[in-house]
């Protein structure tokens, strides 16, 4: 090799290794671990520890900001047709099913939680979405604006679908309870077993090529297990032939905040996975 080629060679790979960090750190890990041949893992904090974790501004303004959007719509149920919705991307046969489905769940007063809420949280996204997030169960946020994920929680959501290099439109997001528990109680078992039939039709309709549970009560609930999501993460399981990779909620990881490095292993194994699925390759 020339010097004039192993520098273009260096200048491509430190381009891309500056890629990776941009990532690493929109997604909030701060640290890159780095394996030496003499096989000793070596903890580097790279520049970016100095810096303020750039998603904790968009969490406290996207808070701020939503509670201020959130006061024209807080009327009961008065979230738009699944159709008008802009994060809708695709329409038809799909659209139309879900559509059935939520007006079914409009009027669905099997458990308490429907007299309560403000609005009922569906789900939101593309109708035929080769990725699907399962949630727990909406929030204050979510309740006022009848969509999932759009407090706190969903901002790092929302970062960590942007991580694996996809947009929060090109994946679907639903919970496991649509209608929220009061001051943001865990979901009762007797709740979880009504609502979930709904969330079942929603993932036979939208026929997802991965699913990602987020949380112990989305993974227990479609892996039929008790484990807990520090067991199950970190691998796929399967859900009725659908490959279904568990992690960490985003809500916990808000509050524990060294375990996002876990998270973005278990991402990477979904943008993999995708990648080779679907023959396109999402990595940068
Ligand atoms: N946490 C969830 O599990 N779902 C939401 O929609 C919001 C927060």
């Amino acid at each position: 090799m020339s010097a004039d080629e192993i520098k273009k060679e260096l200048a491509s790979i430190l381009r891309a290794v500056r890629i990776r960090i941009e990532i690493e750190k929109g997604f909030g890990i701060d640290t890159i671990t780095v394996s030496r041949p003499n096989k000793l893992n070596v903890q580097r904090s790279s520049n970016l520890l100095a810096e303020k974790q750039s998603m904790k501004t968009p969490d406290i303004d996207g808070r701020k900001r939503q509670t201020e959007g959130t006061n024209k719509r807080s009327s009961k149920d008065a979230t738009k047709p699944l159709s008008d919705q802009t994060s809708v991307t695709e329409k038809g046969e799909g659209v139309q099913m879900l559509e059935t489905l939520r007006n079914e769940m409009l009027v669905c007063h099997k458990c308490s939680l429907g007299k309560a809420r403000t609005n009922l949280v569906f789900g939101v996204g593309n109708p035929r979405a080769t990725l699907m997030f399962v949630g727990e169960a909406p929030g204050r946020d979510e309740d006022l604006q009848g969509e999932p994920f759009v407090g706190r929680a969903g901002q790092l959501l929302t970062k960590i679908i942007e991580a694996i290099g996809l947009k929060r439109n090109d994946v679907y997001i639903a919970n496991v309870l649509k209608c929220r528990p009061p001051g943001n109680r865990a979901p009762l078992p007797e709740e979880i077993v009504l609502c979930m039939p709904y969330l079942l039709k929603q993932i036979e309709i939208i026929q997802p090529k991965v699913l990602c549970a987020l949380g112990t009560f989305a993974a227990q609930t479609l892996l039929s297990t008790k484990a807990p999501v520090g067991t199950l993460r970190g691998r796929f399981h399967d859900y009725k032939g659908i490959p279904i990779m568990v992690t960490f909620h985003p809500a916990y990881l808000l509050r524990n905040p060294n375990d996002k490095a876990k998270v973005w292993e278990d991402m990477k194994k979904v943008r993999d996975l995708l990648s080779e699925l679907s023959g396109k390759d999402l990595k940068i």
